[in-house]
């Protein structure tokens, strides 16, 4: 049996926004890495074949890689199947070979801060317009969408009775929210965005209360958050069964995180270089190789989602 392995895939540092929170800095960096799509490539097929992958390809910003988009249409069904790709939604395509192959993947997460204008301006410094629009073009031709949202202090209040309604009504119906982590230029904006304990705890009571009829028997919700929110979630536990909905912890599984120069990490959120445990485009695949068959690729720290809340 191969064994389990997450792997963060970062296809190029560029990015269209600035977001306030993002971890990986993007569209900021001095040097806007961007490997080769032939190279991108090699790894998906490799972690396809010697593992059992789950691959996400986070950008900056992937959109703005079309070339690399055509050419993971090549890519078998039984790959494309391992592969979550999250944009911004803000750049549309309707070029054949990439909406066939983003139809083939296992999910297109599209990322919005919320319901309104404001918490997505905020955050992203655009409105929200184009954004669902391209989603719901997406959705439309039969690639599976599901809305990421990260929960902030600034749109937990309203998540399940204002949020999650406003774009059920538009249509979509599978949301994935991860609680914000102060990690790279989210660092900075920490007093803003770091979900108070308090509103966590209201959150936690209003999704207790989240009445059965409000929901549509197709709607997915994944709730993903961090060990600091464990025993609190856990307390809710048998309230939340209840209603529908699962809290699991997260075992600990194998994991690494490739950044857009190749440097290789075990943890997503980590950015500290002395971290840095190989770089697969200096070193080479077979350096790579070696070095994960030997290592212990556990990891979750105080950022790693630890509990969720499935619906
Ligand atoms: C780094 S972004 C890159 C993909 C794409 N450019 C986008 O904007 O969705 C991947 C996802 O991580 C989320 N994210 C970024 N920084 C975060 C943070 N500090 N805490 C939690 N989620 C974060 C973003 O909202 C987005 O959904």
């Amino acid at each position: 049996m191969r064994d389990k392995l997450e792997v963060h895939l970062h296809t190029n540092d560029s990015c269209n926004l600035k977001c306030i929170h993002c971890y990986n800095e993007s569209g900021e960096k001095p040097i806007c890495n961007m490997p080769e799509s032939s190279r991108l490539l090699e790894l998906i097929k490799y972690f396809c074949a010697e593992y059992e992958a789950e691959i996400h390809l986070e950008g900056g910003e992937i959109f703005l890689r079309t070339d690399l988009l055509r050419q993971m249409n090549c890519l078998p069904t039984e790959i494309l199947q391992c592969l979550t790709i999250t944009t911004n939604g803000t750049i549309c395509t309707d070029d054949s070979e990439i909406i066939e192959m983003l139809c083939r993947i296992h999910a297109l997460r599209v990322s919005v801060e919320g319901h309104t204008d404001e918490q997505q301006r905020t955050v992203r410094g655009i409105t929200l317009d184009k954004v669902v629009k391209n989603a719901l073009f997406y959705m439309e031709s039969g690639i599976p969408v599901w809305l990421r949202l990260t929960m902030t202090n600034l749109n937990a209040e309203h998540l399940l009775d204002e949020t999650l309604p406003y774009y059920m009504r538009k249509g979509f119906h599978r949301f994935q929210v991860y609680e914000f982590q102060p990690v790279g230029r989210g660092e900075r904006y920490g007093d803003l965005l770091t979900v108070e304990d308090t509103l966590f705890f209201s959150f936690l009571e209003k999704l207790v209360m989240w009445k059965k009829e409000n929901r549509e028997d197709d709607l997915q919700l994944k709730i993903m958050l961090p060990a600091a929110r464990r025993e609190a979630v856990l307390s809710y536990k048998s309230q939340l069964k209840s209603n529908r909905l699962t809290v699991s912890e997260i075992a600990t599984e194998n994991g690494i995180s490739i950044h857009a120069d190749g440097s290789v990490f075990l943890c997503p959120w980590d950015n500290e270089e002395n971290h840095c445990i190989l770089n697969v485009y200096k070193n080479g695949m077979g350096h790579m190789e070696d070095r994960l068959k030997q290592g212990e690729l556990k990891h979750s720290c105080y950022y790693c989602s630890a509990v969720s809340i499935v619906c």
